[in-house]
């Protein structure tokens, strides 16, 4: 037994009469209408899955209600009945959107296999727009959380250039969220309805990447048994991800240059020109100007990529959103392990607020998972965290006093916070306005550290 509503729309009350009788025996919900307008309002108030229309009618004719319809943005799939003189304009109707056109007299099994197909494919589209509008409604740039003045700017920037068609690169060490700013681009640009394709730069070796960006011909080499669509056809008017874009071999660099300098290419092994309406997002780890420096990656291709960089902080240059994404990964674990954890034990926050997470988010997220399994308790103490977290006496060598048995944690904190302080400092040689930046606060906090830390001599000359 089928499902769907359809409605179907003729003049002549006989094809109504006959679809009605066998699109109901295959478990439809049929409903009629004689001309265009009856069609449109009927349209309007049900909402059918499809909608099976002559063309020739009286009053108002298919073409115009078709119109009418695409104009109201109906969902339904429209199927135009045509006499094989008017095949002509529902070709036309083809092109501005109908689903498909049957030409009269049919066949019954013919509508009924078509139907079948057009209600199918009417409930994936609905599937995949709820998918979206989840996905669109999850990386909304007005649901971002940060505490921190330089998140802010990232997120200043990508409001910024998401709605643009700015080849965009992202920068950052591995774990920062790189890839999650790729997702909040894509759906907060207007190719949200498109695709998100990504691909990764450094797990093929040249000659298989080749063919993944640019697909092949059958036959294009030994084992190239058939044809293969490769990323930059799919990601056509969506976006694509060529991430860890800094392990892409030169030979295609040289050729990513080409598609993004004229946005065409050619399959492997192939003649015929394809065009591509793709916005391009790379992402790496590396450093790109430094890669051009050692001649491992072409500088032009750098400028193509970099019209827009957004350089993402590591996690120990926003501390201030340590304890925020905890909290979030906190909730999700222990939601996901069915356990009542409420938060984090002060001690415990402040050995996550201290340490360096050279992992970044990713590793904040792995640690706290682990801690929900750890844990016992209502809340996560320091013991349910890895030993690492906790500083070491031989870590802290030459700084401080030689035994850090019985310290308080505060006191260590504020070790930890001078010595950084004093670090920063003598790396600026002294300028407040550059440590403050680098360590990302403010120069009145900056200010305030140093006159409690006693540290006004510090990077001077
Ligand atoms: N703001 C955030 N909120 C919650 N989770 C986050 C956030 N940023 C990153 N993450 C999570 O941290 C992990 C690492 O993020 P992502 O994969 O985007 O990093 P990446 O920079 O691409 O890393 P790599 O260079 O290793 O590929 C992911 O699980 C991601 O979901
Ligand atoms: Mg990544």
């Amino acid at each position: 037994m089928q499902t769907g509503k359809i409605l179907v729309v003729d003049d002549e009350e006989s094809v109504r009469a006959m679809l009605g009788v066998v699109l109901r025996s295959e478990g439809y919900e049929v409903l009629e209408a004689e001309d265009g307008q009856a069609a449109l309002a009927i349209g309007r108030r049900e909402q059918p899955d499809v909608i099976l229309m002559d063309i020739r009618m009286p009053k108002m004719d298919g073409m115009t209600a078709f119109r009418a319809m695409r104009q109201e943005q109906t969902g339904a799939a429209v199927i135009l009945m045509t006499a094989f003189a008017t095949v002509d304009k529902a070709v036309e109707a083809m092109k501005a959107g109908a689903y498909d056109y049957i030409i009269k007299p049919f066949n019954i099994d013919e509508i009924k296999i078509m139907l079948r197909r057009a209600v199918e494919n009417r409930r994936l589209a609905a599937e995949a727009n709820l998918l979206r509008q989840e996905l669109t409604a999850h990386y909304s740039l007005d649901r971002v959380l940060t505490n921190s003045p330089r998140m802010r700017k990232v997120y200043d920037t990508v409001a910024k250039v998401a709605p643009t068609q700015a080849t965009v690169l992202i920068t950052g060490e591995s774990g920062t969220g790189k890839e999650l700013m790729v997702n909040t681009i894509h759906y907060n640009s207007p190719r949200a309805s498109g695709p998100l394709i990504k691909v990764n730069c450094s797990a093929l070796p040249e000659t298989l990447l080749e063919s993944e960006l640019f697909g092949h011909e059958k036959g294009a080499f030994t084992s190239a048994a058939s044809k293969r669509i490769g990323r930059f056809e799919l990601a056509d008017k969506g976006t694509l991800l060529l991430d860890e874009i800094g392990e892409m071999p030169m030979a295609v660099q040289v050729k990513l240059l080409r598609v993004l300098q004229e946005r065409e290419f050619e399959r492997v092994g192939g003649s015929q020109t394809i065009k591509t309406d793709m916005r391009v997002v790379a992402a790496t780890n590396r450093s790109l100007p430094e890669l051009v420096d050692k001649g491992l990656f072409r500088q032009d291709l750098y400028y193509r990529l970099a019209v827009v960089t957004i350089e993402m902080p590591p996690l120990r240059e926003r501390r201030e959103d340590i304890p925020l994404l905890a909290r979030i990964f906190l909730q999700k674990y222990a939601q996901e392990a069915g356990r009542n954890l409420d938060d984090f034990d002060p001690e415990a926050m402040a050995l996550l607020e201290a340490y360096r997470w050279p992992g970044n988010i990713r590793e904040l997220s792995n640690v706290v998972e682990r801690a929900v399994i750890m844990s016992t308790g209502r809340m996560i103490f320091p013991e349910d965290l890895p030993r690492h977290l906790s500083p070491e006496p031989q870590s802290r060598q030459g700084q401080g006093p030689a035994s850090w048995q019985g310290e308080s944690l505060r006191d260590l904190i504020k070790e930890t916070e001078c010595a950084i302080i004093r670090a920063a400092l003598r790396r600026n040689k002294g300028n407040r306005m550059k440590t403050a930046r680098d360590l990302d606060m403010s120069r009145r906090a900056l200010q305030y550290k140093i006159e409690e830390y006693n540290l006004a001599a510090e990077g001077d000359e």
